[in-house]
C-alpha cells in the first residue's frame, strides 16, 4: 500500500515537470522516423541500438518503472522506524518465518503457547509467540490476545520489548515481537550452562526493569497507570550487551481512571510472584508489580529460583526463605550467589541491594517503595558499588 502511493506520487511529480512538447510519445516517434528516412542503411542499426540504449536512461519519465524503483528515488531522511502501529501479518507470513515452526527455530513455552525464532519476508528477525490454547481456554486466551496487542502497540519504551505485528488469520493467533539475542533473565541466573552474570551485568538488568515498571506505572505511557501483573524472570528479557526489556503484557489491565486499585474475580499471575495482598484480597495495585519486582531482585541476589520445587516444603518459597536475613549481614554473605564472581561486588553495594528487596517484598503495600523510587536506589547502587571497586567513570555512564 505504501508502496503504491509512493509510485503514484513520483509518477504526478514527474508529468507536471515536462510539457507536453518535451514527452508528447506521438511527436518523438514522427520526429526519430524522420530521421531514420534520411540515414545511410548501416548508420540505422547503431542508431537504433543507441536509440534502445537511450531508452533504458533512468530519466525517461514514460517507461514503467517497478514499485521499488520509485522507492529508491525518495531521498528524503526517515525517521528511525518505531513500531507505533502494528503489522498485521498472515498465517502464511508466519509459517514462511519459522520454516512452517521448526524444532530449530523453536524458543521456549509459556502460559500463552510456543515462541518460534523467524525471519520476516523484510530481513528483520523476530520471535513469533503462537497461540496455543485448550478449547476452553480460547475465549481468554484471545482477550488475553487483544489486550497485549491493544496495550503493546501504543508502548514505547527502551525497557519494553516492541511488539512489531500480528496475525489474526482465522482461529490462528500469533504477535510478534523484536528479537532478544540473550533470551530470559531466569535462563542466565540458574538455566543455561553458560558463564553466570557478574554483578555489574545484574544491577544493569535491575535498573534497566525497574525503569520500564516505572514507565508502566506512570501515566505517561497510556495516559493511565498500567500494572504489569505477571512480571518475573522469564518476562525480562535480555538484548546483547544485557540491556533488559520487560515482556508479557498479557495479563495486564489499564487502571481505571482516578482509582488507585482493580478489584478482580480471578487472581493472575505465576506462584512465587504473587502479592500476599493482592492473593488475599483480589486488588490489585501497583504494588503488586512492586513486590514481584522484589522477588526478581532475590533471584538476581542468590542466582536461585522464585520456587524451587525440587527443595523440601519449607525451603521451596525463596522469599519466605531468605527474607529474615536481609537485612543482616553476616547471614546475608551466606545466600549471595555462589556463581558470583567476588571481584564484581562490594558487601556495601549488596547490603542496599537486599534491603531494597526486603522492603519490596513487605507483606503490606503500602511499606513498599515506588518503582521511581526502586530506580533511584538502584542508581545510587550502582554508584557505590562502582566506586568501591574504583571503576572509571565511563563505565558507569553505560548503565
Ligand atoms: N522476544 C523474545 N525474544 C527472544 N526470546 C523470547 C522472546 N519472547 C519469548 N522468548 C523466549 O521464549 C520463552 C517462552 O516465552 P513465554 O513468554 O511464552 O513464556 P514464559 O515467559 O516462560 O511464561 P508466561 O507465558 O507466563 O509469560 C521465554 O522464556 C524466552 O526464553
Ligand atoms: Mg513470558
Amino acid at each position: 500500500m505504501e508502496g503504491e502511493i509512493a509510485v503514484s506520487i513520483s509518477l504526478s511529480k514527474q508529468t507536471h515537470t515536462h510539457t507536453p512538447k518535451e514527452v508528447n510519445p506521438f511527436e518523438e516517434k514522427s520526429h526519430y522516423s524522420k530521421k531514420r528516412a534520411i540515414m545511410p542503411f548501416g548508420l540505422v542499426s547503431a542508431w537504433n541500438k543507441r536509440r534502445r540504449s537511450k531508452s533504458q536512461d533512468h530519466t525517461d519519465p514514460w517507461l514503467y518503472r517497478p514499485v521499488e524503483y520509485w522507492k529508491l528515488e525518495d531521498r528524503t531522511p526517515q525517521r528511525p522506524k518505531r513500531h507505533r502501529v502494528s503489522s498485521v501479518y498472515t498465517l502464511k507470513e508466519m509459517e514462511e518465518a519459522t520454516c512452517s515452526f521448526s524444532d530449530e527455530n523453536f524458543l521456549g513455552k509459556g502460559g500463552f503457547g510456543r515462541v518460534y525464532k523467524g525471519t520476516l519476508r523484510s530481513g528483520e528477525v523476530v520471535a513469533i509467540k503462537k497461540m496455543e490454547l485448550p478449547p476452553f481456554k480460547a475465549a481468554e486466551g484471545e482477550h488475553e490476545f487483544r489486550v497485549e496487542v491493544d496495550i503493546l502497540s501504543r508502548l514505547d519504551h527502551p525497557n519494553l520489548v516492541s511488539l512489531i505485528g500480528y496475525c489474526a488469520d482465522g482461529k490462528h493467533r500469533f504477535l510478534v515481537y523484536e528479537y532478544m539475542q540473550r533470551g530470559n533473565l531466569q535462563d542466565h541466573l540458574n538455566g543455561i550452562g553458560e558463564a553466570k552474570m557478574d554483578w555489574t551485568s545484574r544491577l544493569k538488568v535491575a535498573l534497566g526493569a525497574a525503569k520500564g515498571l516505572t514507565y508502566l506505572h506512570s501515566s505517561s505511557a497510556v495516559g493511565i497507570p498500567i500494572v504489569h501483573r505477571d512480571f518475573k524472570s522469564t518476562n525480562v528479557l535480555l538484548g546483547a550487551n544485557f540491556e533488559a526489556k520487560i515482556s508479557d503484557f498479557g495479563l495486564a489491565k489499564l487502571m481505571p481512571e482516578g482509582q488507585e486499585t482493580y478489584v478482580t474475580a480471578r487472581v493472575l499471575g505465576t506462584f512465587g510472584y504473587f502479592d500476599p495482598e493482592y492473593t488475599s484480597t483480589g486488588k490489585l495495585t501497583l504494588q503488586s508489580d512492586v513486590y514481584a519486582f522484589g522477588v526478581v531482585l532475590l533471584e538476581l541476589l542468590t542466582g536461585r529460583r522464585a520456587v524451587d520445587l525440587n527443595l523440601g516444603p519449607n525451603d521451596q518459597n525463596l522469599v519466605l526463605q531468605v527474607r529474615h536475613i536481609l537485612n543482616d549481614r553476616k547471614k546475608l554473605r551466606k545466600v549471595i550467589d555462589p556463581e558470583l564472581s567476588r571481584s564484581s561486588y562490594t558487601m556495601e553495594s549488596i547490603g542496599m541491594f537486599a534491603n531494597l528487596a526486603s522492603r519490596c517484598v513487605r507483606t503490606e503495600s503500602s511499606e513498599r517503595p515506588s518503582m521511581a523510587e526502586c530506580v533511584r536506589e538502584l542508581q545510587l547502587i550502582i554508584y557505590t558499588n562502582s566506586k568501591g571497586l574504583s571503576m572509571p567513570m565511563h563505565a558507569l555512564r553505560m548503565v
